[in-house]
């Protein structure tokens, strides 16, 4: 089998940086150099200040950074010594309507020059781990590349190993995952073996499943798909319980409890965002229709509408409970990471909302106990929302201080925690409190004071 001493991962990001800090934690005798093109990403992981936020993950990297585990912007350094490299850059998704089918095609440009370098740089037998999230096939383009730009003794082995790990819980994820794919083409059982081996040091073996190419590139976009179908399951259910006057939390639960169905992600709210869901979404959409297989693409497109209109029905009621004139009107916003546990912002749907507002004329007072203030400024600014009316705040209780309403777009248990009778006094009367996850007690604030508007039940004020 072949021996794995040096690990490099290209692409020091939200996979790549808690994925190699927690191989390096289980595997101590293996080197890990994590590279980026991006130094100044790469100065962040060598300070005291992580370039990203996970539970968990400054105790880890403290531990291991210097000793098996290294940060470095040269990329090629890393690559020639690696017995493994992973490739864990971006794939972000490419411009619509290039290849004539109308939607944004996968973006593999990342990790084609990723190919070149490595190409270019590796040792023979090194073997090359898709680890990004990439369409079917992107395995047979990753060895094309390395064979027309390597050398004729390359011999590179190419494998699939895509990461399932959900920001917020990033660490535990990686520490406990349900499984680990490892696929390849035939021939490359050795490859396969001893990525297996690494993994097998802290995953028990009956999680850890060997399989085709194509099939572990797919399962992963399949498991992102049904994973977004479920949130616009619930969120369908949601609207009509708004109409009907049920509650989506009770009706959950009675789904739930059937052990087909499940209780896990069946929770209500503003929409999903983030930098995978809907990337991915899109993926096998555009993979779907340059198949010829419509129905298909358009059975999951339906799944992204369905997250649009959700967002977009939230927005509507909090305007019909604050009224049609919103210009000046005060508005506090708690959270606007796009799910509690990351600073990450990446399609948020807290973006969709505040931006929506700001155009009617509200003022938004803004806190997110991980998001930095010019974060927030800058993604407005990106979707061309107007931020005359917006301030940063540095706490919740600033932030609801004189406000008309507050709005909790990202479910941080603090939110829940809140002093909410302290929160009623400092805010404008009448006070109106509206919950994009479900994670405040209706009834409690109603005795307070507050009207309520909720996702998934009906509001007096909201859906008259
Ligand atoms: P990210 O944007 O946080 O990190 C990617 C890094 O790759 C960036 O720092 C960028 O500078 C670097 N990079 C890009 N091109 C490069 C090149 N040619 N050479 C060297 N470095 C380069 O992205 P993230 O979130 O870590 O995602 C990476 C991949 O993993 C994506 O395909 C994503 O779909 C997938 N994924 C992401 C998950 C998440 O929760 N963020 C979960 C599972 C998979």
């Amino acid at each position: 089998l072949p021996r794995i001493q040096q690990v490099c991962c290209i692409g020091a990001g939200y996979v790549g940086g808690p994925t190699c800090a927690v191989m390096a934690a289980q595997c101590p005798d293996v080197q890990f150099a994590v590279v980026d093109t991006d130094a100044a990403r790469i100065a962040a992981w060598n300070s005291a200040a992580l370039p990203i936020y996970e539970p968990g993950l400054e105790e880890l990297v403290g531990r291991q950074r210097g000793r098996n585990l290294h940060f470095s912007a040269d990329v090629e350094a890393a690559v020639r010594t690696a017995d493994l490299v992973l490739l864990a850059v971006n794939t972000p998704l490419g411009q619509p309507g290039a290849d004539g089918l109308g939607m944004a095609p996968p973006g593999l440009r990342s990790v084609e020059a990723c190919a070149r370098t490595v190409a270019r740089t590796a040792k023979p037998g090194a073997i090359i781990v898709e680890k990004s999230t990439v369409l079917c096939h992107t395995g047979e383009l990753i060895a094309r590349i390395l064979q027309d730009h390597g050398p004729p003794d390359g011999r590179f082995q190419v494998l699939s190993n895509p990461e399932f790990l959900s920001e917020g819980t990033a660490v535990r994820d990686l520490l406990r995952p349900d499984r680990v794919i490892i696929g390849g083409q035939p021939g490359s059982e050795d490859a396969q073996e001893a990525l297996r081996a690494l993994y097998a040091r802290w995953v028990p073996a009956e999680r850890i499943v060997t399989m085709g190419m194509w099939s572990a590139e797919l399962a992963k976009l399949a498991s992102n798909a049904l994973l977004a179908q479920r949130v616009s399951s619930i969120n369908a259910v949601s609207a009509v319980c708004e109409a009907v006057g049920a509650d989506i939390a009770e009706v959950a639960r009675g789904c739930g409890m059937d052990s087909r169905i499940g209780r896990d992600f069946l929770r209500a709210s503003i929409g999903f965002g983030g930098p995978c869901l809907s990337k991915d979404l899109m993926g096998l959409v555009w993979l779907c229709e340059s198949l010829g297989l419509h129905d298909v693409a358009t059975y999951w497109d339906q799944v992204l509408r369905m997250n649009d209109a959700q967002t977009a029905r939230f927005v509507r009621r909090i305007v019909r409970a604050l009224g049609p004139d919103l210009s000046g009107a005060s508005v506090a916003v708690l959270g606007f990471a796009y799910k509690a546990g990351t600073g990450d912002t990446r399609n948020t749907p807290a973006a969709l909302v505040c931006g929506e507002l700001l155009k009617l004329g509200a003022c938004l007072a803004v806190y997110d106990p991980k998001v930095p203030e010019q974060q927030i400024r800058d993604y407005l600014v990106a979707g061309r929302a107007p931020a005359t009316g917006l301030r940063v705040c540095a706490s919740a209780y600033e932030a609801v201080a004189g406000a008309r309403a507050v709005l909790v777009l990202t479910p941080w248990p603090e939110f829940a925690a809140l002093d909410w009778a302290r929160a009623h006094r400092l805010m404008a009367h009448p006070a109106l409190a509206v919950d994009g996850h479900r994670i405040l007690d209706d009834r409690a604030l109603e005795l307070l004071g507050f009207s309520t508007v909720s996702v998934g039940v009906r509001s007096s004020i909201a859906d008259s």
